[in-house]
């Protein structure tokens, strides 16, 4: 049977930190508030100049060494984002231009903070059916360019950065044994950026209003969380004939830490089996689970035939899962 087993990960991180206490000198938010309600402590934030293809050019070398493969083996990109370069043309096709690959396919996905396991379910897709063999995974974001930095209950939640993967269609039983991808648009304004889609222009009068930035219901947005996951999870094991014993290792979008302790918590999963890095980084939506992912290879936390469950939730409403034997 063809597997697409992930053979090499990479992250980037904007070098400048922005800590809890600074963004309580610009808004009325303490340290104390974002620590108890989301876990974070501080998030990365990208320099002015640097775009979401920059960091996630950069994520995607790391990948590549990491693999050991040249660039040129690379026959398929996708790159999850809701914070593209631009409009058009996609982030995924300057990343290919910057690797040196050319005629290979190369495209954007937009699922929000699910976008890296929406890319990981279409990818594996490519490689099952043999339309490639060797795919590149992109998930990479610049939310500081959509946040209004005068909104507590927004500013403080998300970071900026990028992770990739690189997949490869193999023979045997290691690699991705599911995903399983949702969305419900019923909820579509709980959380969204209304500007510069074709609905919304960017116009004079649009500027400094709430359309120009992130909006989200933060409060009922948690609560179909934990209750979708919930779901999400128990879908994947099941789907696979296993038991939340079987999880070797949980890696949850890092969105907030109560969300995650509670989907550890329905699985008996004990914490630390859980890869959670979203006190240094805060929320960066499609980014975050292939950060956390590179992080816990590169820490050692993942052995060969390991059962690394993956869940995430975001904007759409999305959520999704991936279940793997490393
Ligand atoms: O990644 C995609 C999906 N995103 C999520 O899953 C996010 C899900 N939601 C959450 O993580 C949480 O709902 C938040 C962290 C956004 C908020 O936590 P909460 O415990 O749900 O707080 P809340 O929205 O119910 O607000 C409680 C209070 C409010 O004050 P009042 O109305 O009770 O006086 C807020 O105005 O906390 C206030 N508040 C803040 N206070 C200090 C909101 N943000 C802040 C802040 N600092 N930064």
């Amino acid at each position: 049977m063809i597997r697409s087993r992930i053979v090499g990960t990479g992250s980037y991180l904007p070098a400048q930190v922005v800590t809890n206490a600074e963004l309580a000198k610009r808004v009325d938010t303490s340290d104390e508030w974002i620590r108890t309600r989301t876990g974070i402590r501080e998030r990365r934030i990208a320099a002015e100049e640097e775009t979401t293809s920059d960091m996630g050019t950069e994520a995607a070398n790391r990948a590549v060494a990491h693999a050991g493969i040249a660039p040129s083996e690379i026959d398929l990109i996708v790159l999850a984002t809701a914070t593209p370069d631009m409009s058009f043309p996609s982030s995924a096709c300057i990343v290919q231009h910057r690797l040196g690959i050319i005629g290979k396919p190369a495209f954007d996905l937009s699922a929000a903070c699910s976008g890296f396991l929406y890319a990981l379910g279409v990818a594996d897709q490519f490689l099952r059916n043999r339309s490639a063999r060797t795919a590149l995974v992109i998930g990479a974001e610049k939310f500081s360019r959509v946040l209004d930095w005068s909104d507590r209950n927004t500013c403080v939640l998300f970071g900026d950065g990028a992770g990739a993967a690189i997949l490869r269609a193999e023979e045997g039983e290691r690699g991705i044994l599911s995903t399983h991808l949702h969305a419900d648009g019923t909820y579509a304004d709980m959380l969204m950026v209304a500007r510069s889609g074709s609905r919304n222009p960017i116009t004079q009068e649009l500027i400094r209003t709430e359309a120009e930035y992130l909006v989200m219901r933060g409060n009922e947005l948690f609560r179909v969380a934990v209750k979708t996951l919930e779901e999400a999870v128990l879908e994947a094991l099941a789907a696979n004939g296993l038991q939340a014993a079987d999880v070797d290792l949980l890696i949850p979008h890092q969105a907030n830490i109560r969300i995650i302790a509670a989907t550890a918590k329905r699985l008996g999963l004990p914490m630390e089996k859980v890869v959670v890095n979203l006190e240094r980084y805060g929320n960066t939506s499609a980014a975050s689970i292939p950060i956390a992912l590179d992080e816990a290879v590169r820490t050692d936390r993942i052995r060969p035939g390991d059962h690394v469950l993956f869940e995430s939730f975001g904007g759409g409403l999305t959520w999704a899962s991936a279940l793997l034997k490393w």
